[in-house]
């Protein structure tokens, strides 16, 4: 009895001590290199509430690491205000993973103007330089020559059958502006590389191996983690368009495309495996490119990112399989990620182990009956 009483006492004292202030200021010190970093957690700071730029100015002598040459990258985000939560947890966790080792820069775009509060919170997980950037009316709104009674009858219809997001303008207003305006706002300009972020999503991996820079050493252009089928009603007339363009411009199509991931017949009909745009690793110059531009004017000029439901993944996948060779896109098997319900887990245990992964590989959606990895393996194996 004795002896368990005084063992709860030593354990208490033990969890006083570990809670005391002191013994978490020696810890953030300890952890935390640079003096204004931890002045901030120990609250010893001069002005209690420095400025944004002197914490973005904030950096240790190790880091970044000077003598390793950053790809020419950023990391965008496209989110709202009342994403805070998700976002915070989206940065954290990639952080961790990997960018607290490289350092490369995020740009967050809004429709609206972030909050003092949102920069605050997102400003202080990150040692890079973070831009807050807003979305210029014009590329976040249906165009004037859309025929709202037509784009009204469709959303109607489409809430009536179930459509995720069928009701929904700024749905479409996102889907229009990720499919070709994003990498024309001007806090982009100045990046080739982007990494597409979303809030809420988890990242299982360490990532020890500079992704942007895997890209440009190998050529690459578009970079995925997850390919699914996508919902029909929402592209009925999307292939047609595509095949006009087709038609009307053959010089775009690239030798040895991937036509053959998107399509089982040679082109006839759109088999709609597409890459989950909510991960994207790519090249912004592809989408500034002649052939990306025209097909984007083509596609938009048609009008169904409102008379129908058209979404920025089957837009980027299919330009990404009929204008870059097959070689130029890339699987990214070592990135563990999840979004909503899907996630894709390292398969060859080698990776998992390398990347000590907490996903699990059972789980992992890559031979899900509504993945399209399997086509992609075979597609790329055969020929
Ligand atoms: C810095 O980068 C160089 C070049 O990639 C690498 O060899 C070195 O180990 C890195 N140093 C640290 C402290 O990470
Ligand atoms: C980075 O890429 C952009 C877009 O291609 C280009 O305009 C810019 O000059 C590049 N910056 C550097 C430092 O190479």
């Amino acid at each position: 009895m004795t002896w368990t009483r005084q063992l709860r006492y030593v354990f208490m004292a033990f969890l006083l001590m570990v809670r005391s202030p002191m013994t978490y200021h020696y810890l953030s010190s300890y952890h935390a290199p640079t003096g204004l970093h931890w002045d901030k957690i120990s609250g010893k700071s001069s002005s209690s509430n420095p400025p944004l730029s002197s914490l973005q100015q904030c950096q240790s002598s190790d880091y970044p690491n000077t003598s390793y040459e950053l790809a020419n990258a950023t990391f965008v985000m496209l989110i709202r205000n009342s994403d805070l939560d998700g976002t915070i947890s989206s940065i954290r966790a990639l952080e961790d993973r990997f960018n607290s080792k490289f350092g490369y820069p995020y740009v967050l775009l809004n429709n609206e103007p972030f909050t003092d509060e949102f920069k605050r919170r997102v400003s202080v997980l990150i040692r890079s330089e973070v831009h807050f950037g807003l979305i210029p009316k014009e590329h976040w709104s249906q165009p004037d020559w859309i025929d709202e009674e037509n784009a009204a009858k469709a959303r109607k219809q489409m809430v009536a059958t179930n459509v995720k997001y069928g009701g929904s303008v700024s749905y479409r207003n996102m889907c229009r502006f990720n499919s070709g305006f994003f990498y024309r706002h001007e806090l982009l300009q100045k990046y080739k590389w982007y990494w597409r972020v979303e809030p809420n999503v988890k990242f299982y991996c360490d990532i020890n191996d500079d992704p942007f820079r895997y890209m440009e050493e190998n050529q690459k252009v578009y970079g995925f983690t997850i390919t699914v089928y996508e919902i029909s009603a929402t592209i009925r007339s999307l292939w047609s368009t595509v095949t006009d363009f087709i038609e009307n411009h053959p010089e775009y199509i690239a030798a040895d495309n991937a036509m053959g991931f998107i399509s089982d017949n040679n082109g006839k009909t759109y088999n709609r495996c597409h890459f989950w745009s909510n991960f994207e690793i790519a090249d912004m110059d592809f989408w500034r490119g002649e052939a990306y531009t025209a097909f984007f004017e083509h596609l938009d000029s048609k009008g169904g990112f409102y008379y129908e439901r058209w979404g920025d993944a089957p837009v980027h996948s299919i330009a990404a399989a009929l204008f870059l060779r097959r070689d130029q896109v890339h699987f990214f098997e070592e990135i563990g990620y999840q979004h909503d319900d899907w996630g894709h887990c390292p398969l060859p245990d080698d990776i998992w182990e390398k990347g000590r992964c907490s996903c699990s590989q059972k789980g992992s959606f890559d031979y899900d009956p509504s993945s399209c990895k399997p086509r992609w393996d075979k597609f790329m194996n055969s020929q």
